[in-house]
């Protein structure tokens, strides 16, 4: 057979790991596989080339995606896709591994409709897709984000501050939830764990006047604009407070143990569902079983809040 793969949307750790393990155990069964640079914008512009065992040596343990990635406006029109489909077949390439998160799932689903065998591999730090119970790169950028609420709280703690963390996510809360969870935060904000801001600022001002050293506010971006938030509290409550938007750091870095076992198995999973003609599938795990349905299914699935929401109000 001919492969082709390509990573697109929001870089995550261990999706070099995932191309790592896709292009392995392609070329273990002897097949071909190119590789297709900056998403699909590089299908859009023939941007491939073939891949050989060396090109991914060394791959397992670093962050970013050396095949580079891209969003792609151009790629939700028809026009583009069949010139993108046209170039898959000047090359004979049977089918398309995309690892990538939703942005990445969906424009599956389009070249799916148009009759292209596309299998796809979750792979974003924001563990915000259906068919998974985690994405690849979300432990990573957890265990980032925690080793940045422990520092800030020790440096809230000498000057008796609150300090607000902003995560990433976009529209999902499982950054901030775990991380929160993981960090110890007084209060936990996400679009699905709102909390009265009011209530808040005064509960900091009863533990200002306790003489508390310290407090942590996790939340999830595109809630509150944090600076703002910050000063609100500092004047309302008189407890100093700080802002800190974690940003692009939680992209970065090499993958955690638990993303190069993920990314590794959901890999080697994609490849063998193709070889078994199963496609128009995203592959997953859930409770340890490695799991696929269909792409328009995951895309459709509503998000199961997670467990640990059970768990904030007892323990902050
Ligand atoms: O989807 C991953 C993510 O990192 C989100 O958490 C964030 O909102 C978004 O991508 C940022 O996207 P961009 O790289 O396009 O600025």
């Amino acid at each position: 057979m001919k492969f082709g793969v390509l990573t697109s949307g929001g870089d995550a750790p261990g999706m070099n790991a995932a191309l790592r393990a896709v292009v392995r155990t392609a070329l273990h069964y002897g097949h071909h596989i190119y590789g297709i640079k900056n998403g699909y914008q590089g299908l859009i512009e023939n941007d491939m080339v073939l891949l050989l065992r060396e090109d991914v040596s060394g791959m397992l343990t670093k962050g970013g995606t050396f095949l580079g990635t891209a969003r792609s406006k151009d790629f939700t029109k028809v026009d583009v896709r069949e010139l993108a489909i046209r170039n898959l077949q000047k090359r004979n390439i049977d089918a398309l591994i995309v690892i990538g998160g939703d942005g990445t799932f969906r424009g599956a689903q389009a070249l799916i409709e148009m009759g292209v065998n596309v299998i796809a591999i979750p792979a974003t730090i924001d563990n915000d897709l259906g068919g998974t119970d985690y994405t690849i790169g979300f432990h990573t950028a957890l265990n980032t984000i925690v080793e940045a609420i422990d520092k800030l709280r020790d440096t809230s703690s000498s000057h008796q501050r609150c300090s607000i963390i902003e995560t990433m996510g976009r529209e999902g809360g499982d950054l901030a939830i775990y991380a929160g969870i993981c960090g110890g935060a007084e209060f936990i904000i996400t679009k699905e764990h709102s909390v009265d801001k009011d209530k808040m600022i005064q509960t900091l001002a009863e533990w200002k006047k306790e003489g508390r050293r310290q407090a942590i506010i996790v939340a999830t971006e595109n809630i509150f604009n944090v600076h703002e938030l910050a000063e609100e509290i500092t004047e309302k409550s008189g407890f100093a407070t700080r802002a800190t938007v974690l940003g692009y750091i939680q992209r970065g870095g090499a993958p955690v143990a638990q993303d190069r076992v993920l990314a590794t198995q959901l890999g080697v999973y994609a490849i063998e569902l193709a070889m078994a003609g199963i496609y128009g599938v995203g592959v997953g795990v859930r409770q340890e079983n490695l799991v696929n349905a269909k792409i328009s299914d995951i895309l459709n699935e509503v998000d199961d809040r997670s467990p640990l929401y059970e768990l904030i109000d007892k323990v902050s």
